[in-house]
């Protein structure tokens, strides 16, 4: 079997990729290096420098590679830019992915895992959030997530496609440096550049209704969500499904604990600046993450000393 990976050349791509590798699955990534980088994939992975957007070499990948599956990971992530960039977002995210997927109609491809996001959960009504707690997303990213969902339930319904959607908590840390995310929009990656910068990281309000006051979030580490991938994409190999999957540890983590476990694991004895909460930031949310569990059989095996660790040692090493 052999899977297509758009968007492989990205932070959470190349580690699938390596997982895919790992687990003896065939892979070829299509990625337009738009925020990728190219060395991301080994020099032994086909690589096709294209957007998903581009049917023809989309459809010249599928076939050349007699691509089996297609793992769709390429799409703008940006929360605050898609509440000022609309449009751009649905264009890219939505527009996009329901090229990609006319393309694989049009080749025979009928097998589709889909990165959609908890943002696809908003607000919720309950910490403890399950695959069926109602989805009502905040921003412009988290909408296209869902309509990307529902891209697929739709089509499923009209014909034959096997397919699965994982829904990513906050992913953090790295398998090895070179693979590290290098966007700052992450809490870890965020305070690990604003000490390198000589600055305090920043807390997003702490007077909400938690135990430290600061909001609580689902931290999963980057491996883990590979291998969740794999198991995933053997599932679709083996049988007719479709279904949606929380991707977290099942554990919520203030703010501050994860800025306490980065001045344990940095050495350094910074002070941390409390600013305003940021617009849309639920006080806090957690996955349950029974069904994967369940279905698929995966459960996270690294903790956050891990994601932190690995996050810092990437660090240095720039
Ligand atoms: N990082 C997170 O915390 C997180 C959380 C939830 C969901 N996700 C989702 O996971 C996926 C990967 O995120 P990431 O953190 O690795 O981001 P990333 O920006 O590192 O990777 C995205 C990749 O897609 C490529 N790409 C973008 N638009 C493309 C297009 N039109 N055609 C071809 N390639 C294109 C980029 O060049 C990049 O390599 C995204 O769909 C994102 O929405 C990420």
């Amino acid at each position: 079997m052999t899977w297509l990976l758009t968007g492989g050349a990205g932070y959470i791509g190349a580690h699938i990729v390596r997982a895919f590798q790992q687990a003896g699955m065939g892979v070829v990534v299509l990625d337009d290096l738009s925020t990728g980088i190219r060395e991301n994939v080994a020099a032994d992975v086909p690589f096709v420098d294209a957007s998903v957007a581009d049917s023809a070499a989309v459809a010249t990948a599928l076939r050349e590679h007699s691509v089996t599956g297609v793992l769709h990971l390429a799409a703008k992530k940006a929360v605050g830019e898609s509440v000022a960039k609309p449009l751009y977002y649905w264009d890219e995210n939505v527009g996009g992915m329901r090229s990609l997927l006319q393309t694989c109609l049009d080749t025979g491809v009928d097998r589709v895992l889909f990165s959609s996001s908890a943002a696809v959960y908003g607000t919720p009504p309950t910490e403890f959030v399950n695959e069926e707690t109602p989805t009502v997303p905040m921003s412009p990213y988290g909408e296209t997530k869902l309509a990307g969902e529902w891209m697929l339930r739709d089509l499923a319904a009209a014909g034959p496609l096997r397919w699965a959607a994982l829904r990513y908590f906050n992913v953090a840390g790295t398998r090895a440096p070179e693979l590290a995310d290098r966007g700052v929009a992450n809490l870890v990656p965020m305070a690990l550049q604003a000490l390198s910068e000589g600055r305090n990281p920043q807390v997003f309000g702490d007077d909400y209704d938690t135990r430290d006051g600061s909001c609580v979030r689902d931290y999963i580490h980057v491996v883990d969500l590979a291998e969740a991938h794999v198991a995933a994409a053997r599932r679709l190999d083996e049988r007719d499904t479709g279904e949606v999957y929380n991707v977290g540890r099942g554990e919520g983590v203030t703010v501050k604990e994860v800025l306490e476990k980065v001045r344990e694991v940095t050495g350094i004895d910074f002070r941390y600046d409390v600013v305003g909460r940021r617009p849309g930031d639920p006080a806090a949310y957690f996955a349950d993450p029974t069904k994967i569990s369940k279905d698929l059989g995966w459960s996270a095996r690294y903790d956050l000393d891990d994601m932190v660790r690995s996050a810092w040692e990437a660090w240095q090493a720039r």
